[in-house]
């Protein structure tokens, strides 16, 4: 399955079966600290649930509505990027992150976003890639700012956190303004 260089030493991977124990056992280390953004967290409680969500991602892979690929920094499975709700007929698609604890602060979710942002613009052709993240999610909303998406506006109470609804601020890149850099899918 595809396989995408990032940097030296860092790939992306699309998420296979096999690599159900190695992303449950860094969600499960990171839980904690994952669990502030992402409602996902608390319902992932053993490997079978990981293996669930990569078996939907591989579907959704199949029908070419999106799908979740790992990222291995020095042979370290390390997080995960994906695109999600890709909508061919209005070429727009959005795309989500995350990275374990220990992998913050390097470059590496930035790298593998440009990356995947190439991917979805060039070669599939989208006109639009989406982001959203939590008001008050600050290294998240970096990422998008990092990568010169432009903020569009917040969506309020879309996202359901701990028992509090969250709003969201809404980032977006087109093709016609999108500096692909040197790395490609
Ligand atoms: C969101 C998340 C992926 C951001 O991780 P991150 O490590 O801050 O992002 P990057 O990997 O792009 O690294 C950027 C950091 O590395 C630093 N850095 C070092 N080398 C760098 C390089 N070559 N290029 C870019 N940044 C570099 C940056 O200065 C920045 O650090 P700072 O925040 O102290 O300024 C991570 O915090 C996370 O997974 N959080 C929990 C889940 C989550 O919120 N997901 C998003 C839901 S919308």
């Amino acid at each position: 399955m595809f396989r995408a260089q990032v940097r030296e030493n860092v790939y992306l991977q699309l998420l296979e079966e096999r690599h159900a124990a190695e992303v449950f056992s860094l969600v499960d280390r990171d839980r904690a600290y994952l669990r502030e953004w992402l409602p996902w967290v608390d319902a992932t409680e053993t490997q079978d649930d990981t293996l669930s969500f990569i078996r939907s991602s591989l579907e959704q892979f199949a029908a070419n509505k999106g799908f979740a690929a790992g990222i291995w920094s020095e042979r370290q499975f390390c997080g995960v990027v994906g695109t999600h709700q890709l909508d061919l007929l209005n070429r727009k698609g959005e795309i989500g992150y995350w990275l374990g604890r220990a992998f913050q602060g390097r470059g590496v979710m930035t790298a593998a976003c440009r990356v995947l942002v190439t991917h979805l613009l060039c070669e599939m052709d989208l006109n639009r890639v989406a982001i959203h993240c939590a008001k008050g999610n600050e290294k998240s909303c970096a990422v998008a700012q990092r990568l010169g998406f432009t903020e569009e506006g917040l969506v309020r109470e879309a996202q359901l956190l701990h028992g509090r609804f969250h709003d969201l601020r809404r980032f977006g890149m087109l093709k016609k303004d999108w500096n692909p850099g040197p790395s490609r899918l």
